[in-house]
């Protein structure tokens, strides 16, 4: 079983159910930082509660969830272990993992339909960091 760490605002919490279906069904365990409802909310506070409870509990994978996915990105990628990478379409989902090696998947839930969303999401996390000395090198000057 793999863990895995989601959040989202309210334009994104549906969204978030539908992938907690599936990961459900798919061997993971989840922890879910919120929100639970479609009340407004913020997404700073949520990516900033993804990124404490990630380094906290030592877990690898994260998913994000805003509107557009702007918003997510912009605030978690904020914390320098963080690569947080949107996520618009499966090359895009691919190249993230092999070359950027990125550990939170953002999506927007407002610009494509959740089937979409989530064969990104499948790409995703069925891609390894390709491990070559070019991207490792660029990865390292992140710091
Ligand atoms: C919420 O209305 C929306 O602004 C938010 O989900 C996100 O898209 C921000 O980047």
């Amino acid at each position: 079983m793999k863990n895995i760490i989601i959040g989202s605002d309210h334009a994104g919490v549906e969204l978030k159910s539908f992938f907690k279906e599936y990961l459900e069904n798919n061997d993971f365990k989840i922890l879910d930082v919120g929100t639970f409802d479609v009340n407004s909310c913020d997404y700073p506070d949520i990516a900033k509660s993804l990124a404490n409870k990630m380094k906290e509990n030592s877990i690898e994978t994260g998913i994000l969830i805003c509107g557009t996915g702007v918003g997510m990105s912009i605030a978690v990628n904020r914390f320098s272990f963080i690569r947080g990478s949107l996520l618009y379409n499966n090359e895009v989902a691919k190249l993230a993992r092999e070359h950027n090696n990125a550990n939170v998947a953002i999506f927007g839930a407002r610009m494509f339909s959740k089937e979409e969303n989530l064969e990104f999401l499948k790409t995703f996390l069925s891609t390894s960091f390709s491990n070559e000395e070019r991207h490792k090198k660029r990865i390292t000057k992140l710091d």
